[in-house]
């Protein structure tokens, strides 16, 4: 039997984006992680597992800057709540689970200073789902050791300036993750 490859990802998901746009087809994306997230051989095909230290991109489409990254079977771990900048992302997990939190802003929405965040959804995220996030989207992510997941990403956006909330403090800052 044929799995569904990194390669027929990233052509799909150029055909869908190109073709409706991001926003647009973000769902169809989504749906089509949760196709690639059922490949058996993802880690042992894309991942040089002895050289992996908590995240490898396996796969990356220059027309629409699309990016395929493997990330977690390591410690687990908690993220703050933060948004994407400019980019869109597609979370999925391979194995184990993720809590995911979705987020809104209850102030004006500046991007240093005072912020005050509402939970909206909390939900867990199992082996074979996928999440996805549009431009502007709050979230956090909570996953236990060992849970490998596939994070998809429209644009790169480690090399973006992004909103970083601290809910204790209420307060959001602009993470350069170009500098990180
Ligand atoms: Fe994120």
């Amino acid at each position: 039997m044929s799995h569904y490859t990194v390669e027929q990802f990233l052509a799909d998901s150029r055909q869908t984006f190109q073709g409706k746009g991001v926003r647009a087809g973000l769902e169809e994306v989504r749906l089509k992680v949760e196709d690639l997230l059922e490949n058996p051989r993802l880690l042992e095909d894309y991942v040089d597992m002895e050289a992996y230290a908590g995240h490898s991109v396996i796969g990356h489409d220059a027309e629409t800057d699309v990016y395929v990254i493997v990330h977690g079977g390591r410690k687990g771990n908690k993220s703050s709540p933060h948004d994407h900048g400019p980019c869109s992302v597609i979370y999925g997990n391979y194995t184990g689970h993720t809590t995911m939190r979705r987020w809104k802003r209850l102030d004006d929405g500046g991007s240093e200073g005072a912020a005050q965040l509402e939970l909206v959804k909390k939900y867990d995220v199992h082996a074979g789902e996928a999440s996805a996030f549009a431009e502007g989207d709050i979230h956090s992510i909570e996953y236990p050791d060992g849970a490998y997941f596939v994070r998809v990403t429209i644009g790169d956006v480690e090399k973006q300036k992004t909103l970083r909330y601290d809910t204790d403090r209420g307060i959001v800052e602009i993470d350069d993750r170009s500098k990180n």
